[in-house]
């Protein structure tokens, strides 16, 4: 593998930790990050600021294909509310359909490039070097999530939060396409029991063994 495009694809739930484990793992091999779920964060968004309805698949496909990644600022894009509605989009295929080019399209960059979501493995970087998948129990990943929306001035309960990760991930895991799950050669990384810098390392040391393979 050793030379080759190192490309990393981070799958999981809400909360889980991908993101920070992404964001560090492209730090750390100089490669470009996309956290995918904010392009289903966009169109959500783009969609309520438009007053449209999120069930309304032919507006959800076009705003899809044809919205601007520049054009949001990213607190809008940040809250409760907007991953729930994105949640929504996601599971509409002409959506998925409509994003897939611009994640191939990254994941093709030069040397490589490290993506978050919940189909990078099984659908958008189905030959990656290497798959993690990332799990924590629904109670740590509310928790995280309490901590962080709470950073920003969101005072949402622990258990609403809690019942906003078991919705979506029933949700993610339910629909028909492209649901949330392992891809058959993901490795799995349970995160419950560790810190931002265990994962870090647990993580690191899969990708090395990859790589080294
Ligand atoms: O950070 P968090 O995990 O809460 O949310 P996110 O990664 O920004 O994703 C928000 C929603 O977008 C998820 O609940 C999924 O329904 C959807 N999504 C998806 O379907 N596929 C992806 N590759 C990324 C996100």
């Amino acid at each position: 593998m050793a030379g080759r495009n190192l490309v990393i694809a981070v799958d999981g739930p809400a909360a889980s930790g991908k993101g920070t484990l992404a964001r560090r793992l492209a730090a750390h091999y100089g490669l470009p990050y996309l956290d995918t779920g904010l392009l289903y964060r966009m169109v959500a968004r783009a969609m309520l600021d438009a007053g449209q309805k999120l069930e309304d698949a032919q507006a959800a496909e076009a705003t899809a294909a044809g919205f601007d990644e520049t054009g949001f600022d990213e607190a809008g894009l940040r809250g409760r509310e907007i991953g729930e509605a994105a949640s929504v989009v996601a599971a509409i295929p002409g959506v998925r359909r409509a994003l897939i080019d611009r994640q191939r399209h990254f994941a093709a960059a030069p040397g490589g490039a490290v993506l978050d979501g919940r189909d990078i493995g099984t659908v958008i970087c189905p030959q990656a070097t290497v798959k993690l998948f990332v799990t924590a129990t629904p109670e740590v990943r509310a928790a995280r999530r309490h901590k962080e929306l709470a950073g920003r001035g969101d005072t949402a309960s622990f258990e609403g939060i809690l019942a906003d990760i078991r919705r979506r991930d029933a949700r993610d895991s339910g629909r028909g396409d492209a649901p949330l799950k392992a891809a058959e050669d993901a490795i799995l990384l349970d995160t419950s029991a560790l810190g931002v810098d265990e994962a870090f390392a647990a993580a690191l040391s899969i990708v090395e063994k990859r790589r080294a393979a």
